[in-house]
């Protein structure tokens, strides 16, 4: 099981170094000579796929001052520390010093429909893609002083050893459009691995990634990333 796992986290990882390759290739025009010499040295069409799903979007650009107004309701809930989701009962995700580009695409997730909560798809829904940018820069520039402080601590649990690749070896991640999970709350991120295991949350990674967990990894992995020193509440001034 932790060797599929292993080697599905590889496959993934390559494909995400590949993708940058290919999209910073792409930009020097040179991206179909490449797919010609990739194709014909009969790379499998899935890693091809794999590659498509990493393409990284265009990078946010937002505007912090803009997000910091539209960003004022959200912080009556991630704004006060340990405030919880009324039902089912888990603490209300940090987002300080989350990527960017990761808040970016949550809160579009919740707009397009792959991720479901009442109260977030209300407020994505009434958002634009230029009101998302601003707000997620906002968020992201608050607490990024303590996740560039989380260090370099390696990971010694060896339930994270798949997770490293994209996660980071101190929970902090490797790719502006993957969440940091460094000093998230441990209630929250058990949800999330189980909304991933049940379907409630879609995305193709993860979905995959979680699919191979136990109950026991989902409790220790959760443990073992809140514990990491790195996200923080959104504090308003
Ligand atoms: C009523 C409380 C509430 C308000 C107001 C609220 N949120 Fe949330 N937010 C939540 C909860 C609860 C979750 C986790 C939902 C889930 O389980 O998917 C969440 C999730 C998120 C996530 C995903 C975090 C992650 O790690 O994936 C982002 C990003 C986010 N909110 C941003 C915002 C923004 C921006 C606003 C304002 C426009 C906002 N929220 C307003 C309660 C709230
Ligand atoms: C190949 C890269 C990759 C690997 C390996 C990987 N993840 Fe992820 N992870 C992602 C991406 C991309 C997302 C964002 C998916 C989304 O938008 O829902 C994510 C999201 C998550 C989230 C939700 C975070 C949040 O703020 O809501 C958790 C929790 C998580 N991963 C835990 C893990 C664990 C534990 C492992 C190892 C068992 C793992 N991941 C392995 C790429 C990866």
């Amino acid at each position: 099981m932790l060797l599929r796992l292993e080697f599905a986290a590889n496959t993934l990882y390559h494909s995400a170094l590949c993708c940058s390759a290919l999209v910073a290739v792409n930009h020097k025009t040179h991206y179909n000579q490449l797919l010609m010499k990739m194709k014909s040295a009969a790379i499998p069409a899935t890693l091809l796929t794999l590659c498509a799903i990493f393409a990284p979007p265009a990078l946010a650009e937002g505007n912090i001052d803009r997000g910091k107004t539209l960003a004022y309701t959200c912080l009556g809930c991630h704004g006060i520390e340990g405030y919880r989701n009324a039902y089912p009962s888990y603490r209300v995700p940090k987002l300080g010093g989350q990527k960017a580009a990761y808040i970016a695409a949550a809160i579009k997730g919740y707009r397009d429909g792959m991720r479901t909560h009442p109260t977030m798809s209300a407020h994505a829904g009434s958002l634009s893609d230029q009101d998302i940018d601003d707000v997620a820069a906002f968020i992201a520039s608050i607490g990024t002083a303590t996740v560039a402080a989380g260090g370099s601590k390696n990971t010694n649990l060896e339930a994270a050893q798949t997770c490293v690749a994209c996660h980071g070896q101190n929970g902090i991640s490797v790719n502006p459009t993957w969440p940091t999970l460094a000093g998230q709350h441990e209630d929250y991120l058990v949800k999330a691995l189980n909304q991933y295991r049940d379907g409630t949350r879609k995305e193709a990674v993860m979905t995959q990634m979680a699919a191979a967990l136990t109950d026991a990894d989902v409790d220790l992995l959760a443990r073992y990333y809140s514990r990491l020193k790195g996200l923080e509440t959104t504090l308003p001034d």
